[in-house]
């Protein structure tokens, strides 16, 4: 996630042609070009070189073609070249000179073709500018519609030198005299135009809504368009226009199916229009049944209808593994194939399919899923001994929603224990909390020996926590399972109840119950408690420890992916990333944090794991707000706070909406700030520990936002209080640093001290440090400070060191050394990004820039050249080079070219 500023509060989408703002004042709006630079780039060239004279835009339909014709128009515009259109329309086609005939000059001669050629040209005269000739260029859309006679006049002027053509060209070509002729020339060129990749996806999108949007979104986007620019569009403004793509918390998100708009529906309608009934009904059974493979379609009689409908790209044939198989060429064309098809016919299909599925003997493991669903769909029995196998495939993929789907099918009173709780965790993957409690409470009822007993005990606290937020009822049905239990099952709900009290803020209690957790036998509860056991470190400022231990565990679970599960958030292998992250951000370690957390957030969007996604996202905002990047850490707690309100994760909404409203207050948007802070009031008894903590800190910083610094001091060290009796000291460490940010260094000096002792985190350290350099408050000691936090990465807490250390500096009588410290705060000021915490000021006077010549000087000097090499490169001489460096570094702050090559970096 790029550093973003964090957006107003009346951000709007951009606008489009239909949607947006645009709409209500029937003005047409576009969406900002994007993603095109290398072939605008190419387009530059071509036209600056004499030898070429066509460059044709290559691209299947909707790709962008016309788009990136045009931005070349308007490039070759701002160089100074005249540029026209030319008009290739369907019925223009047979009339000659259509196209063009409103470039020739009124009086031409049209029907006398010498005459016609000779008015032509003298309608181009080539412009001369800056000592070269500039071309008239003319853009032909769709160039293939082109009448012959505009073809062979555009072919005349351009071998004339006074025309550049740009043509677009949609593929696959029908066969074209015109694209050919242009084709043959010599001096023509080719581009390809191909779809945009999920970055630049990300980017169109972000650019037209105007602000952040979610990850899973951009990813469902980039998927449902398969990267054309058309359908891209055509699907975001059907979005925002019909309420499903909307902003909640500064994020924009997809909270229902993407539909897009009727005109998209209507070019996918015509594009499927006029086929024979054999290609209708093979369109159809692709629609309900794709992919499938060729031997099957073959069988069924289809190869010759399969053949034209690939050459007119709407069906693919692609190899997978050791198959052939054929699907639609795009996602679209099946939704609107599907929505056309009758229930009766609907049926049909599948029962037909189902049952040559059936007679080739369903070998693949997939096959299990599709015939349950087929036989379902056909509405005839599907047994169960057919219904949960498709069920665990679709569980293994994680398709919770078809879980649900195919289980609803099974009578209450053949349901197993099995398909409860199939059905519960399904339920609680998709957010469905008070069913996946009431399928789970059945399985409890159903459940004997202790393995069963333990796995419902499992998913039923787990789903009671994380998805009720009732840690009472939790705590309840944890020790009801333990007391049907043997020893080696009380000791896994032992280590579930310590990460239950740990989140609840027991630490101690937690790290006691955890001992002796590398000792559990079963790998994934093992795993799990491992992983709580590294939280607990890191709570109690154990954060190298902690980070040890969580890395351990991903690489392990990474390796073993879809054998061993250990319990929530992290049932996908990017879960334990999520305890990385939180302690190495306790550690100081912030980029390894920013690397393994975005690396695990992207799986986990891939994987549509939710869990791991929201919390991956909330720590990767904590990530950032301790750093000080205040940007970026809006985004990713944006991300997750929509997330969980969109699924009513109530814990991580009350982390995110903690963690949102410190970076607005931080930002010194207040109103905003207590919006957010008003939002996440609630039930305390739903809020771990650590964002109750987060609240307080939000709060304190609205306070000092608003003025009341002493207050903000006050909320902090209450909430200090409490995280010292929650055992929690890597939140106290954070708490009383951001106390001394706010003036109370001589008051948490002590503490803070201690508290580094008693951790192995550097940042804890670094915490400390600063409180005592506020204190003793000479320049030296803050900049060192300074210095450390920049090694960290903390470069806020190092922005606010380095600008203390520079007026430090400047009271004692020493500019260079104020010079210095000032250069380190504005680098590290700069590395935080647009939105800093308001409360620091910058020492500008202190900061003089360099002269252009400096700056030039400076850089060679910086390369490693001496003052010779500079001297001759300048044509100065040693002197006068000389001169220059000691007034570069009286500016820079610096003694040497070591410390100048640090600085100019
Ligand atoms: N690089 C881009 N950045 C932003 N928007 C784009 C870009 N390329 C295309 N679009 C938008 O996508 C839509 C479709 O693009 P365009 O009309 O250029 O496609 P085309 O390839 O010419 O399609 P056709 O084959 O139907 O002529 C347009 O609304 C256009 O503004
Ligand atoms: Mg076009």
């Amino acid at each position: 996630m790029s550093g973003r500023s964090i957006p107003g509060p009346n951000a709007q989408p951009a606008g489009d042609e239909d949607a947006g703002p645009g709409r209500a004042t029937g003005r047409r709006r576009r969406w900002p070009f994007s993603a095109r630079d290398d072939e605008l780039a190419a387009f530059a060239a071509y036209l600056d070189d004499d030898a070429v004279s066509a460059l044709l835009v290559h691209g299947p339909a909707g790709v962008g073609k016309t788009r990136l014709a045009e931005e070349c128009l308007r490039h070759a515009e701002r160089l100074g070249h005249r540029t026209e259109r030319a008009v290739a329309t369907p019925t223009g086609a047979a009339l000659p000179l259509d196209a063009l005939g409103h470039l020739l000059p009124p009086d031409a001669p049209v029907h006398d073709p010498v005459l016609t050629f000779r008015a032509a040209s003298q309608a181009f005269p080539p412009r001369r500018a800056g000592g070269r000739t500039l071309r008239t260029v003319v853009l032909v859309d769709d160039l293939q519609l082109l009448d012959n006679a505009s073809a062979v006049l555009l072919g005349h002027l351009t071998r004339t030198g006074a025309v550049f053509v740009v043509g677009t060209v949609r593929t696959p070509v029908p066969p074209s005299d015109v694209v050919e002729s242009f084709e043959h020339e010599e001096s023509t060129r080719r581009l390809d135009v191909a779809a945009f990749t999920e970055p630049e996806v990300a980017g169109l999108v972000r650019g037209f809504l105007g602000g952040p949007v979610e990850h899973a979104t951009l990813s469902t986007m980039a998927q449902a368009s398969r990267g054309n620019a058309l359908v891209l569009r055509e699907l975001a403004v059907g979005a925002v226009a019909s309420g499903v793509l909307a902003r909640d918390a500064g994020l924009w998100r997809l909270t229902g199916r993407l539909t897009g708009t009727r005109r998209l529906t209507a070019l996918v309608r015509g594009r499927l229009a006029h086929r024979s009934p054999s290609q209708h009904r093979l369109l159809e059974l692709l629609a309900l049944c794709e992919p499938l493979s060729l031997d099957v379609l073959q069988r069924g009689g289809h190869t010759d209808d399969l053949e034209t409908l690939e050459e007119q790209g709407l069906v693919r044939v692609r190899i997978d593994g050791r198959r052939v198989v054929c699907a639609l060429d795009h996602p679209l064309y099946g939704q609107v194939i599907r929505s056309g098809i009758p229930a009766g016919r609907r049926r049909g299909i599948y029962r037909e399919q189902a049952a040559c599925l059936a007679s080739l003997g369903a070998r693949r493991r997939e096959d299990a899923l599709r015939l349950a669903s087929w036989r379902r769909a056909a509405g005839l029995p599907v047994a169960l001994d057919t219904l949960l196998p498709a069920a665990r495939m679709a569980r293994h993929v994680r398709d919770y929603p078809t879980v649900v789907d195919l289980l609803a099918g099974v009578q209450e009173r053949d349901a197993t224990l099995e398909v409860w709780l199939l059905r519960g965790e399904a339920h609680h993957h998709i957010g469905h909390w008070a069913a996946a409690e009431e399928c789970l409470s059945t399985a409890e009822g159903l459940a004997e020996g202790d393995e069963n007993i333990l796995t419902v005990a499992m998913e039923r606290t787990q789903n009671l926590y994380w998805g009720l937020g009732d840690t009472t009822r939790t705590l309840e049905v944890n020790s009801r399972a333990a007391a049907r239990l043997d020893e080696d099952g009380r000791q896994v709900l032992r280590v579930n109840e310590a990460a239950y009290r740990l989140y609840s803020g027991r630490v101690p209690d937690a790290l006691r119950l955890l001992a002796d957790a590398e000792a559990i036998a079963v790998p994934r509860l093992r795993m799990w408690a491992q992983l709580q056991r590294s939280l607990a470190l890191s709570y109690a400022g154990q954060d190298d420890a902690a980070a040890e231990l969580a890395r351990t565990v991903h690489e392990e679970l990474t390796a073993a992916e879809g054998e061993q599960r250990p319990g929530s958030p992290s049932s996908h292998a990017s879960g334990p990333a999520i305890y990385r992250i939180a302690a190495l951000t306790d550690a100081g370690r912030f980029p390894e944090a920013r690397e393994v957390g975005r690396a695990a957030f992207a799986q986990a969007v891939a994987a549509r794991a939710l869990a791991p996604q929201i919390w991956l996202a909330a720590h990767l905002g904590r990530c950032e707000l301790i750093a000080g990047h205040l940007g970026p850490a809006h985004d990713w707690f944006a991300e997750a706070l929509g997330l969980a309100r969109g699924h009513q994760v109530r814990r991580a909404v009350a982390f995110a909406g903690a963690g949102c409203a410190i970076v607005l207050a931080q930002a010194g948007r207040i109103d905003r700030a207590d919006d957010e802070l008003t939002r996440i009031q609630g039930p305390e008894t739903e809020r771990q520990q650590a964002s109750l903590l987060m609240r307080q800190l939000a709060r304190a910083w609205r306070s000092a936002a608003s003025g009341a610094a002493e207050e903000g001091r006050r909320i902090l060290a209450a909430a200090a209080e409490q995280a010292r009796e929650a055992g929690m000291a890597s939140y106290e460490s954070w708490l009383l640093g951001d106390a001394a940010r706010l003036g109370a260094a001589a008051e948490v000096r002590g503490r803070l001290a201690e508290l580094a002792a008693g951790s192995d985190s550097a940042l804890a350290d670094a915490r400390a440090g600063l409180a005592a350099a506020l204190i003793d408050g000479g320049h030296q000691g803050l900049y060192e400070v300074a210095q450390r936090c920049e090694r960290l990465g903390a470069d806020m807490a190092g922005a606010e060191a380095a600008t203390e250390a520079s007026a430090a500096a400047g009271r004692a009588g020493d500019p260079r050394a104020a010079a210095a410290a000032a250069v380190l705060a504005r680098r590290l000021l700069d590395r935080c990004g647009e939105d800093r915490v308001a409360a620091p000021r910058l020492p500008t006077t202190a900061v003089r820039p360099l002269t252009d010549r400096e700056r030039h000087v400076a850089r060679l000097a910086a390369e490693g050249l001496s003052s010779q090499d500079i001297a001759d490169r300048l044509v100065l001489s040693v002197r006068t080079v000389d001169n220059h460096l000691q007034r570069i570094y009286a500016k820079l702050g610096v003694v040497s070219r070591q410390e100048l090559v640090s600085v100019i970096r």
